[in-house]
């Protein structure tokens, strides 16, 4: 069987808008309240610095998943590299995706600049094998660490076979209790080893204030075997 046979054409849209909430039990955090009160200190206003240092040296193009991706910074940067790459920023937040709308580039780049609201673990079997890559950037610290292997397992759902997972990690957060809540390198491993090839990790050189030294990145290959399944 072609491995790629569950994939969407690339030019298909994603679907539409879904409305669906998270059991509060699990996240007792109402991302959608911190959105309407503009209470969300995790915006620094631009794209991860480590982000935009990998994009120096290393495309990511294709069908590319931003989950969690607020405000869209993270979205944008990765749009700029032009009509090969199509971004999709998924955010449980209807007012987050208001947000990252409005801020949206000029129509030069908003081809490949796309949004939707929806649940990271509740996400439309359209969806399974659908992406080259994910992108991840303070959406797994977000999430409260019991649901880590729900987010291992829709993270490896969503990519193709043989897909990439870039990923900056927040280790050490000073946020007592979290979110962010912390994590270390060597769970990181353990989450991921099984589906995953970790082609490289390293510590970046660049961080906004108040989190230098407490990332890292990570880039994992998804083995070319692992079924998806959400
Ligand atoms: C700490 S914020 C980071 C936002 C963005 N990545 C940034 O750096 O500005 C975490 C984001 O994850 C979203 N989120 C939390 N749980 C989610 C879920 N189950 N599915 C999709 N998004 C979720 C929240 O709404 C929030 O926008």
């Amino acid at each position: 069987m072609n491995a790629n046979t569950n994939s969407a054409s690339p030019s298909e849209p994603l679907g539409s808008d879904v409305d669906l909430v998270i059991n509060p039990v699990l996240d007792p955090v109402d991302w959608e309240a911190r959105y309407q009160a503009g209470d969300t200190p995790w915006d620094e206003g631009s794209a991860a610095p480590a982000l935009t240092e990998f994009l120096s040296r290393h495309p990511i193009l294709g069908e590319v998943l931003v989950p969690g991706s607020g405000p869209g910074h993270d979205v944008r940067a990765l749009a700029t590299q032009g009509p090969s790459a199509r971004i999709t920023g998924l955010d449980l937040s209807a007012a987050a995706i208001a947000l990252a709308r409005s801020l949206s580039h000029s129509p030069a780049n908003a081809s490949g600049e796309h949004y939707m609201q929806g649940n990271l673990f509740n996400l439309p079997e359209s969806w399974h094998s659908r992406f080259d890559w994910v992108v991840e950037h303070t959406c797994f610290c977000a999430i409260p660490p019991a649901l880590r292997s729900d987010y291992v397992r829709a993270i490896t759902s969503v990519l193709k076979p043989s897909g990439h997972y870039f990923a900056i990690f927040y280790l050490n957060p000073a946020a007592p209790g979290g979110p962010p809540h912390k994590t270390s390198r060597e769970e990181i491993r353990q989450l991921f080893a099984a589906d995953f090839e970790l082609l490289e990790e390293w510590l970046p050189k660049d961080a906004f204030e108040g989190r230098e030294g407490r990332e890292i990145c990570h880039l994992w290959r998804k083995s070319y075997k692992t079924i998806s399944r959400l």
